[in-house]
């Protein structure tokens, strides 16, 4: 698999050493945010670690020649990061997806591609639709951009190449190792640090919150049960505005819910992402097991509270950035 040292990536590495017998190869260039501390309590003959670039061709061909699956997570994953730096987007996104893709081509390894709900672009608040694997693509940022670039290449090299893929595009995922630089972590390590939390401009913005754990148990379920070809939606029904977001952490972390501050705005901020996955439930049965946000809230606080030293060393660096963004 690829971007196993990432957030969601090492929840599902962990995951798969919970649940099944496999044993799970690593692909990851340890990014600033890639961490070989989310995988250093797993068991070293289950899990091994190869520092490396997913656009480098030969490595991609060697590790591939010799997978079973190739769970494709690795990214550049961060909107405003697009916003002021595109080009690594670019390369790791598009031709390192290119890269995995042609290895698995000459193969013939199955492979899983595992991306974003936000190819489809933003729904208004009061829009009672919500996307499904037909809405078609109208990606936002220079990060969606080259996420649904990547899945055009998926969906192309399926059809003209016979490569064996799934597609999987999930909403936002909270739980632990995800990176400071995001939201919900962002905010928790702000008060814990006794920094006032952050939300940008008025806060109505709207997330489908996913548990990192149901996530990776859909991408199981897909890699098991998945038909070739064929894209499924993963949601679990998570719809919070940012600023509710932003108020429960606050009462759960003891503080007065209106202690944040409102920051300039990202550029062109979707305005909501809603997730319809009956196909995933109806056709492969699959359904969340976190279906109460508070309490997965609850239980990633106590995580970031329990693991300062996880997150401390990258937290400055990133209140820097923001600050020089005015966010
Ligand atoms: P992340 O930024 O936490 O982790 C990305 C990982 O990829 C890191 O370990 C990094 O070192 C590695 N990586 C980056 N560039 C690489 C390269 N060129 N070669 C090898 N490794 C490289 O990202 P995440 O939030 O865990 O997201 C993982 C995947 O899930 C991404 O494809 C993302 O688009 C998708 N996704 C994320 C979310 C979310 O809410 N975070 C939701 C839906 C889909
Ligand atoms: O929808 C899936 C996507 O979710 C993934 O594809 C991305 O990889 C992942 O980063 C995430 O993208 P978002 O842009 O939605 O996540 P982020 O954590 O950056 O921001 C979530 C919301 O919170 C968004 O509306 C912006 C807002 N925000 C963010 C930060 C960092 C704030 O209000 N304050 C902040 O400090």
């Amino acid at each position: 698999m690829t971007g196993g040292a990432g957030f969601i990536g090492s929840n599902f590495v962990h995951h798969v050493v919970r649940h099944t017998d496999d044993h799970v190869v690593v692909a990851d260039k340890l990014t600033y945010a890639g961490n070989r501390a989310s995988l250093a309590s797993l068991p070293e003959d289950r899990v091994s670690l190869v520092v490396g670039d997913i656009a480098d061709a030969a490595l991609m061909d060697g590790l591939i020649a010799d997978a079973d699956v190739v769970v494709h997570f690795a990214a550049e994953s961060h909107n405003d990061n697009s916003l002021d730096n595109p080009r690594p987007f670019l390369d790791t996104n598009i031709i390192g997806t290119y890269t995995i893709l042609e290895a698995a081509r000459r193969h013939g390894t199955r492979l899983h591609h595992v991306s974003t709900d936000e190819v489809y672009g933003d729904l208004e608040l009061d829009d009672p639709a919500r996307f499904t694997e037909s809405t078609a693509y109208n990606p936002s940022s220079p990060y969606s951009s080259t996420k649904a670039a990547s899945d055009m290449l998926v969906r192309a090299w399926v059809r003209s190449f016979g490569v064996q893929a799934t597609i999987s595009n999930c909403s936002n995922n909270y739980g632990p190792y995800q990176h400071v630089e995001k939201f919900i972590p962002r905010q928790i390590t702000n008060v814990v640090r006794g920094i006032r939390p952050k939300l940008y401009g008025s806060g109505t913005n709207v997330r489908d919150w996913i548990h990192a754990d149901d996530h990776s148990r859909a991408v199981l379920t897909i890699i098991e049960r998945g038909r070739i070809g064929e894209t499924y939606l993963i949601g679990a029904d998570g719809e919070k505005d940012n600023k509710s977001v932003v108020e429960l952490i606050l009462t759960l972390m003891g503080q007065p819910a209106d202690a944040y501050d409102h920051v300039a705005d990202r550029s062109g901020h979707d305005l909501r992402y809603a997730i319809d996955s009956t196909k995933l439930r109806t056709e492969l049965g699959w359904s969340p097991v976190y279906d109460d946000f508070e309490t997965g809230l609850a239980a990633t606080i106590e995580w970031y509270v329990e693991n300062e030293a996880w997150w401390s060393g990258a937290k400055d660096g990133v209140e820097e950035f923001y600050a020089r963004k005015g966010h």
